[in-house]
């Protein structure tokens, strides 16, 4: 029998021409789908994540809540512009202990990823007070309610773990210890010794330029100087063989 006439065979059966089909399709079906089942290996280990700081994370919560994202994006794209003006782009392993991501997609005002250290506390409080003080020609909107909105810290306990339960590696100590280390990270005079230990790299202090209230103005500015700030790209480029 050649092969055309076994070919044959399959064309004028329907239920076997279905059957071969369905093989040849899904051949092509796993090829595509089961690398991304394997995901977590195709993101890079980069040294220096780690979780967010419950101040941190309090920060971040409020960033979500007020739509920041809306006007801007976390996500420094590989193009020479983009490099040249916020830095180094973006890593997958960057937003890795992102729930929700914030990636954004459109961009009113600039990227954030790595506004970190970029500014002063005072500058982002002024900024966030009344932006047009600092940058006359801004469009952005004023968050002053900020400063004297005080931080709830009901829920940080329960953010941490519903963090770890997707996958975040918060640890029972960090969990344990969420609500004194948030206070801690904001107060001049707390002693930093766990926290500094519990997330390298944190900032610490006060933030909103008020020592006496907690509030949400503090969280928010810690979020925004930690961004981009905890992978040290020197290392990063020579170990992938950049530099
Ligand atoms: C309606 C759009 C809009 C919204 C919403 C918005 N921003 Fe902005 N933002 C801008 C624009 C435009 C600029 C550039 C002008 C300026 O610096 O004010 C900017 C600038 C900034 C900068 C300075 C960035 C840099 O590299 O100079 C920071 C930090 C910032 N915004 C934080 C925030 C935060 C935090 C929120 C939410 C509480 C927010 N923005 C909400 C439009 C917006």
């Amino acid at each position: 029998m050649s092969l055309m006439d076994k070919h044959g065979i399959i064309e004028r059966n329907a239920s076997l021409l279905l059957v071969g089909s369905l093989v040849v399709v899904s051949i092509g079906g796993i090829v595509e789908i089961a690398p991304l089942f394997y995901l977590e290996n195709t993101i890079e280990k980069v040294e220096g994540m780690r979780p967010y700081a419950p101040l941190e994370l309090a920060g971040r919560n409020i960033y979500i809540r007020e739509g920041c994202y809306v006007c801007h994006s976390q996500m420094i794209r590989p193009f020479r512009d983009e490099v040249e003006r916020y830095g180094h782009y973006s890593l997958a392993a960057e937003s890795m202990y992102d729930h929700p991501f914030q990636w954004g997609s459109k961009r009113t005002g600039p990227d954030l990823a790595r506004v970190g250290d970029r500014y002063s506390n005072e500058w982002h409080v002024q900024h966030l007070i009344e932006p047009r003080s600092v940058v006359p020609e801004s469009i952005m909107p004023s968050y002053s309610f900020l400063a004297n909105t005080p931080l709830k810290l009901a829920n940080i306990t329960v953010d941490l773990k519903s963090n770890a339960l997707v996958g975040v590696p918060y640890t029972e100590e960090m969990i344990e210890n969420a609500e004194a280390d948030l206070l801690a990270q904001a107060d001049a005079d707390a002693d930093w010794s766990g926290i500094e230990e519990r997330y390298p790299k944190a900032k610490l202090g006060d933030f909103d330029g008020d020592p006496a209230t907690l509030t949400e103005m503090d969280a928010l500015v810690a979020y925004l100087q930690m961004l981009g700030t905890l992978v040290d790209f020197s290392t990063y480029d020579e170990a992938a063989g950049y530099r």
